[in-house]
């Protein structure tokens, strides 16, 4: 079974608030144990928005069962053309293809928006995730021993990495002030 994948508004955000949770209280991909709350969760979609980064929902018989979303990779200039991307559905819907349609919608996204390349950075116990990117493309192009802690252990984090197609050829150089 598929569901749709839409744009989110705020009448999404308590089913995103309550997977976001979910994944905050009893996982390893989000590095928080601070429960998020409708106002950071506002504050984040309206961010994302301003920006001009998608907020995705993947609907299936009325409910939204994840949502996915992408934003800078890093604050400087010269990072523009990369974003770091994100994908949560609700343990309930799981392994029905949710995940693989949000990522999916996140990389066209991206690609028609002329963005370059992609990364997530995936706890590395978080095979579920790193197959799904492995069957996009998306290669493990670094490891980082223990930079995380959560639940009384080590954790490492993968950069999964996926060029998106041609795309323009970088600006240069690029000097403050002008259009990027
Ligand atoms: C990772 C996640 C988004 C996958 O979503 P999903 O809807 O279950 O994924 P799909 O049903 O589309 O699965 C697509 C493929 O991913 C891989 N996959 C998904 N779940 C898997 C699992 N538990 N074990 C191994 N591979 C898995 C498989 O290759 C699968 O294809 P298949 O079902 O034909 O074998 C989901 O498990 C999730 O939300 N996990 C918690 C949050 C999270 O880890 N987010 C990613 C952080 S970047």
């Amino acid at each position: 079974m598929s569901g749709i994948i839409r744009d989110a508004g705020p009448d999404d955000l308590p089913r995103i608030l309550e997977i976001t949770n979910h994944a905050i209280l009893t996982g390893t991909a989000l590095w928080t144990i601070t429960p998020a709350t409708l106002e950071t969760r506002g504050a984040w979609m309206a961010e994302r928005r301003a920006a001009g980064h998608p907020v995705l929902v993947v609907v299936e018989e009325g409910a939204v069962q994840g949502f996915g979303s992408y934003g800078a990779f890093r604050p400087h200039d010269g990072y523009r053309h990369t974003v770091e991307h994100s994908l949560y559905v609700d343990p309930a819907a799981q392994r029905r293809g949710h995940g693989q349609a949000m990522l999916s919608a996140l990389i066209a996204h991206a690609t028609q928006a002329g963005l370059h390349a992609m990364v997530g950075g995936i706890a590395a116990e978080n095979t579920a995730s790193i197959a799904l990117h492995e069957r996009f493309g998306f290669t493990a192009a670094a490891r980082l021993p223990e930079v995380g802690a959560k639940f009384g252990r080590w954790l490492d984090l993968v950069f999964m990495h996926r060029l998106l197609g041609a795309g323009p050829a970088p600006t240069a150089p690029h000097r403050p002030g002008e259009p990027a």
